[in-house]
C-alpha cells in the first residue's frame, strides 16, 4: 500500500508541508480490537497542521504517518472486532501509530463511527470529529441556558456547525473573523452579528454586543492574546471555552481582575473527554441525528478540493492559503 510520511518535524508549517513524500509499505495487520479499514479519504484539519510542526498534544515517533481521521470501509477485523467487518465506517485515530493519510489504517473499534449506508463517503471523512466538537461545546452551552455564545475564527468548520445548531435552539451567536472576505460569506450565509478582529473598535463593540445579548459563553479556537481580549471583553459572570490554539501562543493578556472580581472563567474543551463522559447510548444516538442531518443535506462540511497522494503537498499549501474555503480531502483512491 501507499502511505504519506512525515520524515521529520517543522516548525515552519510549509516546510513540513513541503517535506510529505509516499512511500510504499505492508498493509497492517489488525490486532486485538482493532480493524483495518480501507481509507476512502481523509482531510487535513488545523490539529494535523499543529502535528506536523510537533506543536500538538499528539507526538509520534518520526517518521510517522499524519492524519487523525477519516472514512473508509473495514476489510479485516482483529480479535473482539469481527462485528465491524464490512462496515461504511467514519474513523478516529490518535495514538502513537499510523494515521489516515494511507491507503490502510488499522485503529481500535471504539473509534469508529459506523455509518449510514447513505451517508456520503467524502463528508464522512470529515465527520468523526468537527460535528461532534460542535455538539461538545453546544451542550455546555445548553447547560448554562445561555441566550447567547460568541465565537472567533469563524470561518471554521466548527464554528459553522455550531451555528447551525444555536439557531435550531434559538441561541444567538456573535461571529469573530479575521478577513473582511469572511465577514462578507458568513453574512450571505445568514449570520447576524459578525465582528472583524481588526476592527479598531473590535474590543468596544464586541463588550457592547456581548452586554446586549446577553451573551456569557465564548468559544475561543485562537487563543494567544486574543483569548485575553474576549474574556476582558464579555460580561461579568462569563466563560471562555479555550478548545484551539490557531495562533500557536500561550493564552495570555488576561486581565486578572476580571477572574478574581467579576465572576469570570477559562476552561478548556476536548473532544475525547467530552465522548468519555457519555455512554455510548447517547453518544450513539447523537451520531444517528448528526447522521441524519448530513444525509439530508441539512449539514454539509465544505470541501474545497480533492488531493492524491502525489500532489498532497501542493493540496494542503492551499488549504492554508484559506482554510475558510472548507477542507482539502487526501484521497489515495
Ligand atoms: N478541542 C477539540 O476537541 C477540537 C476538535 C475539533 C477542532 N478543534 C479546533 O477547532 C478549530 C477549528 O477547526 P476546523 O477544522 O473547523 O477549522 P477549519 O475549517 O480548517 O478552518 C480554520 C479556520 O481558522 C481560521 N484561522 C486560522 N488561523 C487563525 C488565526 N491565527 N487567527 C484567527 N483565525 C484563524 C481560518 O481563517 P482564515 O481563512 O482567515 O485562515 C479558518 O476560518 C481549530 O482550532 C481546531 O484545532 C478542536
Amino acid at each position: 500500500m501507499k502511505k504519506i510520511v512525515l520524515p521529520e518535524y517543522n516548525t515552519n508549517v510549509l516546510r513540513a508541508v513541503l517535506s510529505l513524500r509516499v512511500e510504499e509499505a505492508p498493509i497492517p495487520k489488525p490486532k486485538e480490537n482493532q480493524v483495518l479499514i480501507k481509507v476512502h479519504a481523509a482531510p487535513c484539519n488545523p490539529s494535523d497542521i499543529a502535528f506536523l510542526t510537533g506543536g500538538y498534544n499528539v507526538v509520534k515517533n518520526v517518521p510517522a504517518v499524519p492524519g487523525f481521521e477519516g472514512s473508509g470501509i473495514v476489510t479485516e477485523a482483529g480479535e473482539g472486532a469481527e462485528e465491524y467487518f464490512g462496515k461504511k465506517v467514519s474513523f478516529f485515530t490518535q495514538q502513537n501509530e499510523d494515521g489516515s493519510w494511507a491507503e490502510y489504517v488499522c485503529t481500535h473499534k471504539s473509534d469508529l463511527v459506523v455509518l449510514d449506508d447513505k451517508m456520503d463517503m467524502d463528508q464522512a471523512a470529515c465527520f468523526a470529529i468537527n460535528p461532534f466538537t460542535a455538539r461538545g461545546l453546544l451542550d455546555i452551552a445548553l447547560l448554562q441556558n445561555t441566550p447567547a455564545i460568541i465565537q472567533n475564527a469563524a470561518g471554521s468548520q466548527v464554528t459553522h456547525f455550531i451555528r447551525l445548531m444555536a439557531s435550531e435552539l434559538d441561541v444567538k451567536v456573535i461571529d469573530i473573523v479575521r478577513k473582511e472576505e469572511t465577514a462578507k460569506k458568513l453574512k450571505k450565509q445568514g449570520a447576524q452579528h459578525i465582528l472583524l478582529e481588526d476592527d479598531p473598535d473590535f474590543d468596544m463593540k464586541l463588550k457592547k454586543l456581548s452586554l446586549k445579548l446577553d451573551a456569557r459563553l465564548a468559544f475561543d479556537a485562537v487563543a494567544g492574546s486574543f483569548a485575553g481580549r474576549l474574556i476582558n471583553a464579555i460580561p461579568e459572570g462569563s466563560e471562555l471555552v479555550v478548545y484551539g490554539g490557531l495562533s500557536n501562543k500561550p493564552v495570555s493578556d488576561v486581565n486578572p481582575l476580571g477572574l478574581i472580581f467579576h465572576d469570570k472563567v477559562i476552561s478548556g474543551f476536548n473532544l475525547g473527554s467530552w465522548r468519555q463522559l457519555l455512554d455510548d447510548e447517547y453518544f450513539e444516538e447523537i451520531s444517528k441525528e448528526l447522521q441524519e442531518h448530513f444525509i439530508s443535506g441539512a449539514y454539509q462540511t465544505t470541501i474545497q478540493g480533492k488531493t492524491s497522494f502525489d500532489e498532497v503537498s501542493k493540496g494542503l499549501s492551499a488549504y492554508l492559503k484559506n482554510m475558510s474555503e472548507g477542507k482539502m480531502l487526501i484521497s489515495p483512491e
